[in-house]
């Protein structure tokens, strides 16, 4: 068995990958890179009930697989670079052969996979952590179920400045709904609901826009999600909508928010 580890900004996650299969991925989080890999071992193997001498080898990813010595409780690390592994899991659970991989997770990396070459395009540090921290200083709120729940009930127009806000209508390709300033037109009698929508949009938005004008310029059509936030239904909601704006399709694969570990595994395997 090859154990994958992604040691993120946010979240370690860990997975088994035994003869193809995908076992038990699981989430702790980041606190230190060592600990939390060590944790997120712990947690695997009490799951599974596996002895670590099954365990050949981990494939270690992420920011902070940096700091991993060569071995883990004396199972060898094989390092993996993180935008190798987000191509890789971005074609291999997609079932697609060329697309731009998008990881939405704390920050945003956009990778394009061209029948298995792999470039990391560029990226963006507008993500999850920019979610959570506007949400903290802006809200008090802490948690991403707080932050959807008081979100579900949020009304975008007294916050963001449409098309239609200054152009009267919509334009020639541009609906009157379409987005115009993001936090463009903050009313005094915002809710933290409108809010809480409003940065959701913000984050959603940049990302999805991000990602078509990448795919654009390398003449790709699919693109595929990956990353905690690509689970998120509101993210997924905003997201859409920018992707019904461009007649663009957005893939979430399976698994998908365990993808960078699952693509250390694989390329490991390889
Ligand atoms: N259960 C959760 N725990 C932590 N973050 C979550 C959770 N669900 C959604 N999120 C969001 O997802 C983000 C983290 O995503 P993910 O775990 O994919 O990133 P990461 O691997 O830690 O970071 P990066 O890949 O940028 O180094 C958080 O910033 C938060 O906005
Ligand atoms: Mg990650």
């Amino acid at each position: 068995m090859i154990i994958g580890i992604d040691i993120g900004g946010t979240t370690t996650d860990i997975v088994g990958l035994n003869n193809g299969q995908i076992l038990n991925p699981v989430s702790v989080k980041a606190d230190d890179p060592i600990t939390s890999a060590a944790g997120a071992l712990g947690k695997f193997v009490e799951m599974v009930d596996l002895p670590l001498s099954e365990i050949e080898i981990i494939a270690a990813t992420g920011v902070g697989s940096m700091q991993i010595k060569d071995h883990l409780l004396g199972i060898p690390i094989k390092k993996i670079d993180e935008f190798d592994s987000i191509g890789t899991a971005g074609a291999y659970l997609s079932g697609l052969d060329e697309a731009m991989v998008i990881s939405m997770g704390t920050g945003t990396a956009l990778v394009h996979v061209n029948n298995g070459g792999i470039k990391h395009w560029g990226g963006s540090g507008v993500g999850g952590g920019t979610m959570v921290g506007l949400s903290r200083k802006l809200l008090n709120i802490t948690t991403i179920r707080t932050l959807m729940d008081k979100a579900s009930k949020g009304r975008l127009g007294m916050i963001d400045l449409t098309v239609g806000d200054i152009a009267g209508g919509g334009l020639i390709d541009l609906p009157e709904s379409a987005t115009a300033s993001n936090f463009g037109k903050v009313s005094d009698e915002a809710t933290d609901s409108d809010i809480a929508l409003a940065i959701i949009n913000l984050v959603g938005q940049t990302i999805a826009i991000l990602g078509i004008s990448a795919a654009r310029a390398e003449r790709v059509n699919d693109i595929v999600l990956t990353g905690k936030l690509s689970i998120i239904p509101l993210i997924r909601k905003v997201v859409d909508g920018v992707g019904a704006l461009y007649k663009v399709n957005f893939i979430v694969p399976g698994y998908a928010e365990f993808a960078t570990a699952i693509g250390a595994a694989i390329k490991a395997q390889a």
